[in-house]
């Protein structure tokens, strides 16, 4: 469906009420084809002198997007209508990336020319790879991965101008082929390896697990269960909406930036603990439960008022029902720890049986409390043999697809205006400057 196909306006009115005024105002209202339609406020304060106040964006649409919806109280996540299910089910990362960019899913020669191009630029600068040694051996790999992709903009000088379609079109391929190559090198940089380069009859994941856990020494044989697992988990990232990191994209971008800082600049934004780093504390979590007999203790801990525990890997600000990526998870989970062994398999198990309780208990089903994405992911991630320091990374490899995607949606709008928010100040008022010998 055509973007504003079923969008359109109308108006609301809203009255205001301070102290000192009474106000009526008409605002209009754009319809949206999913989800809330929106109070255009865009002249509330030419017309009215107020600013909104919404720190948090919790009630904010801060863009127009076509890309992603998701409807938290039903548990619904569509990328360009498809469910996140049914991809995950039925395609692979390349094509949901295309997806998303492209807005349609490729026919079987579209596919053919975006693997292809794709491929092309799998490679990085050789002298890119100078840049590793400037870093500590003991560098977390997220930290490389904001230096390196920022680095980019001084190497691909024929992919910087975002006003020119097909340079913007080269710089969204050479992002999405480039960043597993990236990562894996950031990882081999930090245990001391030499750099595996890219292997470009390997698929996209294959070819990622290749580069990550092949040395010299030894014949590398790839496993079909974990290429297809982490394929998986790609597509399970690949974008979520306006989230922190999308927005940070998208700011950036809206100052005109090059698409290479823009990118860097996501990755800062996802690198937080409140945003791509929660899997890694449900892994701690679990091992700090340590066995079936103690989750009782944790639930009561997580509902103390008193305690600021909280179940790690529960809650979502936006999904109030199962996070529909949590469910895709826990199948891919199974096959997985099938694969490798039973060494997680005790925490899986333990997993299990701690959202089995959770989901029973009153505390949770009030406040509506499902586990998210993050509750199985670090298991899977971990059963494959990726460092805890290497999840972010892998977040922001897949997430680059919808960075991307959305980058590109801002900047072929017809109308580009820089992201300024205003604020409430609570500061002082003008004020007599004093001498330093008079300041007492
Ligand atoms: N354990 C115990 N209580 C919880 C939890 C939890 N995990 N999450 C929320 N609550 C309670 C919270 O105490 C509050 O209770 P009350 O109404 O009695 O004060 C109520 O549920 C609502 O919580 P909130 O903090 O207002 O909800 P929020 O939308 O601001 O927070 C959240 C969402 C994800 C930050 C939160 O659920 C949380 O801290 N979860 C654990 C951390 C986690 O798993 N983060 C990963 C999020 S998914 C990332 C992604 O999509 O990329």
């Amino acid at each position: 469906m055509a973007k504003h196909e079923q969008a359109g306006q109308g108006t609301g009115s809203i009255t205001l009420n301070d102290n000192s005024r009474q106000l009526q105002l008409e605002l209009p209202v754009l319809k949206a084809t999913q989800g809330p339609d929106v109070i255009d406020v865009r002249g509330l304060y030419r017309d009215a002198g107020y600013f909104t106040y919404d720190p948090g964006f919790t009630s904010t649409a801060s863009c127009d997007s076509a890309i992603t919806f998701i409807d938290g109280e039903k548990g619904i996540l569509l990328h360009r209508g498809y469910s996140i299910e049914t991809l995950a089910e039925n395609s692979d990362f390349l094509e949901v990336a295309y997806l998303l960019l492209f807005g349609e899913l490729p026919t079987e020669q579209q596919r053919a020319v975006f693997d292809e191009e794709i491929a092309t630029h799998t490679m990085v600068d050789e002298q890119l790879i100078r840049f590793y040694n400037g870093f500590r051996r003991d560098a977390h790999p997220m930290a490389i991965m904001v230096g390196v992709v920022g680095a980019l903009s001084a190497f691909y000088h024929d992919s910087l101008d975002i006003h020119d379609p097909d340079q913007r079109h080269i710089a969204s391929m050479r992002l999405i082929a480039k960043m597993p190559t990236i990562a894996a090198m950031a990882y081999k940089y930090t245990r001391g390896q030499p750099f595996v380069y890219p292997r470009n009859e390997l698929g996209y994941a294959e070819n990622f697990l290749r580069m990550m856990f092949s040395v010299p020494a030894e014949d590398y044989r790839s496993n079909p269960v974990l290429s297809q697992a982490l394929d998986r988990i790609f597509i399970l990232h690949a974008d979520h909406e306006q989230n922190a990191s999308t927005s940070t994209v998208r700011l950036a971008g809206s100052s005109q930036a090059n698409p290479f800082a823009c990118i860097a600049a996501g990755i800062a934004s996802l690198w937080g603990p409140a945003h791509g780093g929660a899997n890694e504390a449900v892994l701690k979590m679990l091992m700090e439960i340590g066995s079936k007999d103690r989750i009782g203790e944790y639930i009561a801990r997580a509902r103390d008022k008193n305690d600021p525990f909280r179940l790690m890997g529960f809650g979502h600000r936006v999904y109030k029902n199962h996070d529909p990526r949590a469910r895709v998870l826990r199948e891919s989970a199974h096959a997985v720890l099938r694969e490798m062994g039973s060494e997680e398999q005790p925490l899986f198990e333990l997993a299990l049986e701690l959202e089995r309780m959770a989901l029973e208990d009153d505390y949770f089903i009030e406040r509506k409390l499902f586990p998210n994405v993050d509750f199985y992911s670090g298991i899977i991630l971990r059963a494959m043999g990726f460092p805890v320091s290497m999840f972010t990374v892998l977040f922001a490899l897949a997430r680059t697809a919808g960075w991307v995607s959305q980058w590109n949606e801002m900047i072929s709008e017809p109308v580009q205006r820089i992201g300024r928010p205003r604020q409430r100040y609570i500061g002082y008022g003008p004020r007599e400057f004093i001498p330093r010998d008079k300041r007492g």
